[in-house]
């Protein structure tokens, strides 16, 4: 399985070069955008076509997967059968691409029978792609990263959804002002690489399944903790708010939220 995994790779590290460059060659046209749930919900024809791209690979390619894709979900169900499942977000942070052209991720996740296998987190315009499974640990394009350090939530930078801190969901304004302070960049892919990389200590949201699938592979893998805000598992099959964070500052989240009830 490790040996067909490591083709998955390669195939998988190709499909998202290739997407950069179709990605790159849109900012010379003009993109259909279109709204979807409201006006902050936006899909372009860059998102469907990244997301038909994958899974006109994946089905060439892997034969008998099921996959997920975020522009053709119509809903998120457990496999139907043993093979592999692929979720895919094609254009993680389609408000950033269409309105900074940066700042934006394409996004794959990989299991079997309901275990993780890979996570792919491909920044996309910064051409770093982060990568891996709990076999192999996570990589930054050829370099294997550690864990980052398990700080505390006073020690570090906290990512967070906007619409969850300004509706102070759980008292999390409270949390937020016990960190070094707040970023959000409104892309879950890069707010989950900075996680990855130690430069955020934590990072919550109100995720879909896609939005958090390989993030939480690759974060898993290096030891952090992915949660919903109160401690619960995550349910992988449904949208929630979800909180990827060291081991510290997730105990120091969940007890200041706690301290709320
Ligand atoms: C969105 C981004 C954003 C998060 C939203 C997501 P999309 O993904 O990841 O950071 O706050 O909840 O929907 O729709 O641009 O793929
Ligand atoms: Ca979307
Ligand atoms: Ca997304
Ligand atoms: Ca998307």
């Amino acid at each position: 399985m490790l040996e067909s995994l490591r083709t998955i790779d390669d195939n998988v590290k190709k499909w998202m070069k290739e997407v950069r460059v179709k990605v790159i060659a849109s900012f010379n046209d003009d993109l259909d955008v279109k709204t979807k749930s409201g006006p902050n919900d936006l899909v372009t024809n860059i998102d469907r076509e990244v997301e038909e791209f994958y899974k006109d690979k994946i089905k060439k390619y892997y034969p008998g997967s099921e996959i997920i894709g975020e522009e053709s979900a119509h809903e998120v169900r457990e496999p139907k059968n043993e093979g592999l499942l692929w979720v895919i977000d094609p254009i993680d942070g389609t408000m950033n691409f269409v309105k900074q052209k940066n700042h934006f991720a394409s996004m794959i996740a990989i299991y079997r029978k309901g275990t993780a296998m890979r996570g792919y987190i491909y920044d996309v315009m910064q051409d770093k792609l982060y990568w891996g499974g709990p076999e192999i640990g996570v990589y930054c394009n050829q370099d294997k990263i550690e864990p980052p350090s398990d700080k505390k939530l006073n020690k570090g930078l906290f990512g967070v959804g906007a619409p969850l801190l300004i509706d102070n969901y759980h008292n999390l304004q409270k949390a937020a002002l016990e960190s070094c302070g707040t970023r959000i960049y409104g892309c879950s892919g890069i707010q989950f690489i900075h996680v990855l990389n130690g430069q955020c200590v934590a990072y919550i949201s109100y995720l879909r399944p896609w939005d958090y699938a390989a993030g939480k592979v690759l974060a898993e893998t290096l030891d952090l903790v992915v949660k919903t805000i109160d401690g619960r598992p995550i349910d992988m099959l449904s949208s929630s708010d979800v909180l990827v964070a060291t081991k510290n500052a997730q105990k120091d989240i969940t007890r200041i939220v706690q301290s709320t009830y």
